[in-house]
């Protein structure tokens, strides 16, 4: 099998393989930046424990649980709070051939979006950095994403261009185009910037 996107239903049906399933949850918001830049959007992604960053969630086995049980799973443990996510909130499944010097089985990664409110989000926030059972672990902490451009060119540009874990960040930059998070022009611009 080539590298590449497929159905959920496809994905259930491939044998051999180990499941991922990840979320990005985020919410509007009022609150500027400086009191000037407004901020839009909060998108939580977390610093993970090998240095990169990516989106929380983790190893499902569909064997014994459901995708979306197997990501809430991975939710408690990883932010302290158990978040219900439904097949409605499935974005996208894809299939990453393993390396050919890895001995570990092919991975097929499940990818969630859920919009929160931003009450839930800050308690989502604050449950991560006390009662969630990785933090400090396999978790180092959670970031929001800058989805701005400050004066400067810091902002979004500068937050695409730290490293990410498999293919978080094209899964953040297709979410923030199709969800309209940021305008397409700005998108571009932060995206061609933080390729300098
Ligand atoms: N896109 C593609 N692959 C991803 C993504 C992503 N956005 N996010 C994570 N992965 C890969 C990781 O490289 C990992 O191999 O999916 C796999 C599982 O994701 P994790 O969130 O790392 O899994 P989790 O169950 O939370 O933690 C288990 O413990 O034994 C270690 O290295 C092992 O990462 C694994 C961790
Ligand atoms: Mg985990
Ligand atoms: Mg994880």
């Amino acid at each position: 099998m080539a590298s590449g996107q497929l159905s959920r239903a496809e994905a259930l049906a491939s044998s051999g393989c180990r499941h991922a399933c990840h979320v990005m949850l985020y919410s509007d918001t009022k609150t500027q930046l400086f009191g000037r830049i407004p901020i839009k959007h909060i998108i939580l992604m977390q610093m993970r424990f090998d240095g990169l960053l990516g989106f929380p969630g983790g190893l499902v086995n569909p064997s014994k649980e459901t995708l979306e049980a197997g990501l809430s799973r991975e939710l408690s443990e990883e932010l302290g709070v158990a978040i219900p996510v439904s097949i409605e909130d499935h974005v996208d499944s894809c299939y990453a051939p393993a390396s050919s010097s890895s001995s570990s089985p092919h991975l097929i990664t499940h990818f969630y979006v859920k919009k929160m409110e931003e009450e839930q989000i800050r308690e989502v926030e604050r449950a991560a950095a006390s009662t969630a059972t990785d933090h400090g672990q396999e978790v180092l902490g959670m970031v929001r994403v800058p989805l701005y451009t400050t004066k400067g060119g810091g902002g979004l540009a500068c937050f695409l261009s730290h490293s990410f874990i498999g293919n978080a960040r094209s899964q953040l930059v297709d979410s923030l185009l199709r969800l309209n998070l940021v305008a397409p022009k700005e998108l571009h611009k932060a995206l061609t910037h933080s390729l300098k």
